[in-house]
């Protein structure tokens, strides 16, 4: 249906009670995979590629290959960058036609990480691309950014007012006892915070760190004012299982199509369970 901005397919999540599920991908198989689950649930969602992706697969083939999946289906479609600190690679995306980037400044000083974030969203601008940034940091590991888990780490409401609004960005990933990858004990979340920061802004609320989160965390989340809910690691660790094990029962195939469509399928899978969770079923705006 359509290749949109972060801004336009968050638009209305948070008054209608749901989430849009942003999910990382790394090949074809998983970005295909993502969009045939969400296509069958008829659901907005969010194609996510971290610098480490982009590189691994190209720029300009990341965002034509995403724009063309986004093309040949009735839903709408974005193409975000995740978490990148390097500015060049940035530019280099929304060039190319990315809809979204995230400028991930969060361990940087509160004045170095407005800066830099405002610097995104004026380049944004000149093509309409959304940008999200990050206050507070999320643990955990996310490729290179890995972060150590403590309260400290936790968004502080009072900064979120001048970030907003000297920055320009059109979603905001906020820590609240998220972090990246799977989680050693079940996370504490900070629900509480969530309402608070929804109500200093109106802009959309992203919660980082997805994978492991139970139904019901998610659930409260979204109740609280989340519109952006990341999964990423669940969707890495479906495509190796899978792999993994289809080639293990095949071990003479052929045709290489034969191992990578059932890795398609479980993303697939794995893509529409998360969507009945967020609610965002049949919410095509
Ligand atoms: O930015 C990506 C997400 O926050 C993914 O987190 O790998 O823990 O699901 P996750
Ligand atoms: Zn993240």
């Amino acid at each position: 249906m359509a290749y949109v901005t972060l801004k336009e397919i968050l638009r209305g999540a948070r008054e209608n009670g749901y989430g849009v599920g942003a999910f990382n991908f790394n090949s074809y198989e998983d970005a295909q995979g993502i969009i045939n689950g969400a296509a069958e649930k008829k659901a907005p969602v969010i194609l996510m590629a971290s610098a480490g992706a982009v590189k691994y697969i190209g720029v300009k083939q990341t965002a034509y290959m995403v724009k063309g999946m986004a093309e040949s289906v009735d839903i709408p479609v974005c193409l975000h960058l995740d978490h990148a600190t390097s500015m060049d690679l940035i530019k280099a995306c929304i060039d190319a036609g990315f809809t979204s980037v995230m400028i991930d400044a969060s361990k940087k000083a509160y004045e170095e990480n407005i800066r830099e974030s405002a610097l995104v969203a004026r380049y944004a601008g000149k093509t309409g691309c959304s940008v999200e940034a990050e206050l507070g940091r999320v643990g955990g590991k996310e490729e290179d950014v890995i972060v150590k888990e403590g309260k400290d780490t936790y968004t502080n409401p009072n900064d979120v007012p001048r970030f907003v609004k000297e920055t320009g960005i059109d979603a905001l990933a906020i820590a609240f006892g998220t972090a990246h990858g799977f989680y050693k004990k079940e996370p504490n979340l900070d629900f509480e915070l969530i309402k608070t920061v929804a109500g200093i802004t109106d802009i959309p609320l992203v919660m980082h760190g997805g994978t492991g989160v139970p139904p019901e965390g998610f659930k409260k989340a979204i109740a609280s004012g989340i519109s952006k809910v990341n999964v990423g690691t669940e969707l890495k660790a479906t495509y190796v299982n899978t792999l993994r094990d289809v080639v293990k029962k095949n071990p003479n195939e052929a045709d290489p199509r034969n191992y990578l469509k059932a890795v398609k399928e479980q993303c697939a899978e794995v893509v529409k369970g998360k969507i009945d969770i967020f609610g965002c079923a049949d919410k095509i705006v």
